[in-house]
This record gives structure tokens, C-alpha cells and sequence, in this order.
């Protein structure tokens, strides 16, 4: 009995000891150094050809730090498609834009190898009819496919400075894009507030006002990722998910779903993407506007150079896209008895693009002087009852003791 309690004195010590380390790092720790510099650059080395028009858009944002440089490429100019590339200081982007424009295999090039590279890209978007409201893609026949590749993508604002990078871009009135880069670790500006750093870029995407195709619609994304890495038996993507305590960035949202590379989960340097389950149904986003997001298995793409032609991903590495490690999954928007995508017609999705691993939720100050608390004032009536009985345990002993002699 005796060590079955020492154990959970133990593992509460800790449990304070924790609490004061993350007090320490919530309330000392700078929020906003600056971990990397931010250049951006529009179309780069395109010249005349691309100048003016808001159809082509490719943009690169270096993001520097004393070592090294983490490269984001936000290319429309294909698929949509994210690269997140870690170079030396040195490394700088080619692209020939008259055979990237054909989609030509070596047309886009770093000037030295990267030490890694990460592409999640948008390969197709899925209207489909849930007559069963399960909202779940799986075996659904009733499906209309949208390819962003036939859109005509229009960009309607690029902003940036040494800080944050931001791009708004839409196809039509229907699938709005907006994407930030960012030089520090904080949580984004919209719900759900997702938590960046200079290692992760974000992009979020808005279903607005689609034309219902079915009676009970809802939408879905067929997302791609590519990473550096050499297929090996077994090496797959790996979806976790975290729970957090706290629920203050994302109300209602007690979950982060992580899907990462093997790299990423084995080594902690690789490629992930996260989010949290969560689509907002109106603008104003709110707990009351929100229904739930279902993700798929990965599972591993078949002839990856064939089903990537039209990417940033084959302008790179062209053919050399067979020996990687390709898979891809479907994210479906909506939980059933949400009244579909017709309810509103408009639905969202936000996640985040980046290289390590995902940055782990601090316990805000508040949570920590609550949970203080809560630890606090139980373990010192703990620690005098133990006292009390101990005493009292020696005391009996001394007693007994001096009975038998
Ligand atoms: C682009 O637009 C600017 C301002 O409207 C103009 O000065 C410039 O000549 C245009 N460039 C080309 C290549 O058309
Ligand atoms: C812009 O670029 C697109 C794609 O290359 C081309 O089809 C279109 O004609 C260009 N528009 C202008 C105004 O140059
Ligand atoms: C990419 O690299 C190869 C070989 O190093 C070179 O032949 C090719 O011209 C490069 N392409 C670009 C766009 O720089
Ligand atoms: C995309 O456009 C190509 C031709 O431009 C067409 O063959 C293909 O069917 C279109 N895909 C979709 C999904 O509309
Ligand atoms: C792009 O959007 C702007 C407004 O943001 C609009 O004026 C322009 O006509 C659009 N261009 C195309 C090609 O849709
Ligand atoms: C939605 O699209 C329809 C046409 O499909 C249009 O009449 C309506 O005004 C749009 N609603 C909003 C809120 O943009
Ligand atoms: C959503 O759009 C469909 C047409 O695509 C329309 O019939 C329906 O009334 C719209 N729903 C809302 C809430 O506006
Ligand atoms: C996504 O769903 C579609 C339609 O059900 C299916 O054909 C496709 O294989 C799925 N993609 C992945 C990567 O699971
Ligand atoms: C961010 O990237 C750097 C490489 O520049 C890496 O060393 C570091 O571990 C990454 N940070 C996280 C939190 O993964």
C-alpha cells in the first residue's frame, strides 16, 4: 500500500515540477523573436512574360535563419502545390518558365541538392451526394470531380515583409485560398487559430457558394505528398492525433490531427501537415458555425511520375519521383446531421505545411495557475496527512516497542 502511494506522490511531484517548467516558459518566454528572415519573391526570374498578370502565380519565400534556409513555394501555376525545401544559406530557385508553363520535367531546379523536400499538393476536389448522411467519401459513387488544374486562378493580394508573407488567391467565386509564412511561433489570426512557426506555412481554403450538384451535397480533397525520402517496405505517413487541454485558440476543438512523414515521426526531420478537425459552415467563424472534418487512410500513389505530371513535383524531380515516397488521402468536410453543405454553402479547411515536427501547444498562464491550483492545494493536505500518519505510525511503533521490552 505503502509503495502503491509513493508512486502517485511521484508521479504529482512531477506533475508540479512540470507545471512550474511551463509557467516558466508561458510567462518569461518572448513570444515574438524573430527564428527566421523572410524574403518573397512573385514569379521569380519570369521577367515580362508574367508581369501583370494576376493568372500566373508562383511565389517563393526564403525564410533564413543563421544556418540554414527553409524554402516555401506556393505554386498555382500547375496543381496547387505547397514545397517546403531545406537548403544551406546558399541555395537559390531556377525555374524556366517557358517549360514550367508545359509542365516539363527539370524545369524548376535549386542550385544545390536540397537536404530535404516536402510537397503536399491539392490533386483533386470531390463534390459528392451523402444520401446516407455518414458523411464519409469512401466507396461513394456519386461523385463530381473538380481537377485544379483546369481552374483559372486569379490572385487578388500578395503581401509581405521581412515578418509574415500573405497571399489571397481564388478560382471564380467558388474555392478561396489564402496562405500565410511566418517568421515566428505564434497562432494564426482566424479560427481556428492554428499554432505556426518559421518552420510551418498555412494555407486555408473556403468552399463558397458551389453550385449544389446533388441533393444532400458535400466536399471532399484529395491531397498528395511527396517527400526526399526513399520508399522503403513499410515507410508510410502516419495520422496521430494529439489531444490538448485546453481548448482557448480553438473553442470546442480538443484535438490536432498530425499526419507525418516517416522522417518527421522517426528522426523528428521530415515533412508533416496538421490541423485541427474542424470546418467553419460562415464567414464568421465561431464554435456555433462549426462541423467536423473525416480524414482517410494515406495510402501509397501508384507510378507517382504519371499521376504527378501537371505539378511542381515533376517540374523538379521528373521521373526521380518513382524512387520517393508518394501517398496520398482524402479529407472530407462535415459530421453527420450537419444538415450538408447546402445548409450554408460554405465550408473550410485550414492546415499547415511544414518541416521537424509540429509545435506543441503551451498551457496558457491561466490554465496553469488554475491547474496550480487544482495540484496545489489537494498535495499540501496530502503531505500533512502522510505527516500526520507517519508520526502517528512511529509513535504506535515506539509504544509497541517499548511494550515488549
Ligand atoms: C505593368 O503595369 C505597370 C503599371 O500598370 C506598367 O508600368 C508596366 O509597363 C506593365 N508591364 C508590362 C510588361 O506590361
Ligand atoms: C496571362 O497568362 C495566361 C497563362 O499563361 C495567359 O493565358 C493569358 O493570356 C495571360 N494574360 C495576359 C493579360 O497576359
Ligand atoms: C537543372 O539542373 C540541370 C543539371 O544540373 C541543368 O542542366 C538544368 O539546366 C537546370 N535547370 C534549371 C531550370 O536551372
Ligand atoms: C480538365 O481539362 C481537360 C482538358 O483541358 C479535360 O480533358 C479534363 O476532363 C478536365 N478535367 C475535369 C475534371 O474537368
Ligand atoms: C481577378 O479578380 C479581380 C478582382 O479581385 C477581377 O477584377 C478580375 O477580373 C479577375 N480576373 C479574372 C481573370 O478572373
Ligand atoms: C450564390 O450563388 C448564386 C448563384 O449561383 C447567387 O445568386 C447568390 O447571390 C450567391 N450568394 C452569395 C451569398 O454570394
Ligand atoms: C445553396 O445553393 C443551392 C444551389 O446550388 C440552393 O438551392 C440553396 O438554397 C443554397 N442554400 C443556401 C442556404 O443558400
Ligand atoms: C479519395 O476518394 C476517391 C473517391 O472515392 C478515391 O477514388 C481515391 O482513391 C481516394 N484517394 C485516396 C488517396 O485515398
Ligand atoms: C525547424 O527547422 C530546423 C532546420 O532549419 C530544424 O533544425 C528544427 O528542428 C525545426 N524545428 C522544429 C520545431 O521541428
Amino acid at each position: 500500500m505503502l509503495s502503491q502511494n509513493s508512486d502517485k506522490w511521484i508521479s504529482w511531484l512531477l506533475g508540479v515540477a512540470v507545471s512550474v517548467q511551463f509557467l516558466n516558459v508561458a510567462l518569461c518566454e518572448e513570444p515574438s523573436k524573430l527564428q527566421r528572415k523572410l524574403t518573397t519573391s512573385l514569379n521569380p526570374g519570369c521577367g515580362d512574360y508574367c508581369e501583370n498578370n494576376t493568372t500566373i502565380t508562383l511565389v517563393h519565400i526564403a525564410a533564413t535563419s543563421d544556418t540554414d534556409t527553409i524554402h516555401y513555394v506556393w505554386d498555382f501555376t500547375g496543381k496547387p502545390t505547397i514545397l517546403v525545401a531545406l537548403t544551406s544559406k546558399e541555395a537559390e530557385l531556377r525555374i524556366d518558365w517557358p517549360r514550367l508553363m508545359d509542365a516539363k520535367a527539370g524545369s524548376a531546379n535549386f542550385t544545390e541538392v536540397p537536404q530535404y523536400t516536402f510537397m503536399a499538393i491539392i490533386n483533386r476536389i470531390f463534390q459528392y451526394d451523402d444520401a446516407n448522411d455518414r458523411a464519409m467519401l469512401d466507396d461513394n459513387t456519386n461523385v463530381f470531380v473538380y481537377d485544379p488544374h483546369n481552374f483559372t486562378w486569379n490572385r487578388s493580394l500578395l503581401w509581405s515583409n521581412e515578418e509574415d508573407a500573405m497571399m489571397a488567391i481564388n478560382a471564380g467565386d467558388d474555392f478561396l485560398f489564402k496562405l500565410n509564412a511566418y517568421s515566428t511561433k505564434d497562432h494564426g489570426m482566424d479560427f481556428p487559430h492554428l499554432l505556426h512557426t518559421s518552420n510551418s506555412t498555412q494555407i486555408d481554403i473556403v468552399f463558397n457558394n458551389i453550385t449544389n450538384r446533388f441533393a444532400n451535397p458535400r466536399f471532399a480533397i484529395e491531397m498528395l505528398f511527396v517527400v526526399s525520402e526513399q520508399t522503403v517496405v513499410g515507410s508510410e505517413f502516419e495520422v496521430t492525433k494529439r489531444k490538448t487541454l485546453d481548448d482557448q485558440h480553438t473553442p470546442g476543438i480538443f484535438e490536432i490531427v498530425d499526419v507525418l512523414s516517416p522522417g518527421a515521426f522517426t528522426f523528428s526531420a521530415g515533412g508533416y501537415i496538421e490541423y485541427r478537425p474542424v470546418s467553419y459552415t460562415h464567414p464568421e467563424r465561431d464554435v456555433a458555425t462549426s462541423t467536423e472534418t473525416r480524414q482517410s487512410q494515406p495510402v501509397t500513389v501508384q507510378s507517382p511520375t504519371a499521376a504527378l505530371q501537371t505539378t511542381l513535383a515533376y517540374a523538379l524531380y521528373g521521373t526521380k519521383l518513382d524512387s520517393f515516397l508518394v501517398q496520398g488521402m482524402n479529407v472530407s468536410f462535415g459530421v453527420s446531421e450537419d444538415g450538408f453543405y447546402r445548409k450554408t454553402n460554405y465550408t473550410t479547411m485550414t492546415f499547415q505545411v511544414g518541416y521537424g515536427m509540429p509545435p506543441v501547444e503551451e498551457l496558457s498562464a491561466f490554465v496553469l495557475i488554475v491547474a496550480g491550483i487544482g495540484i496545489g492545494v489537494p498535495l499540501v493536505v496530502l503531505l500533512a496527512s502522510i505527516i500526520y500518519v507517519c508520526a502517528r505510525k512511529l509513535r504506535n511503533q515506539d509504544r509497541f516497542q517499548q511494550q515488549r521490552l
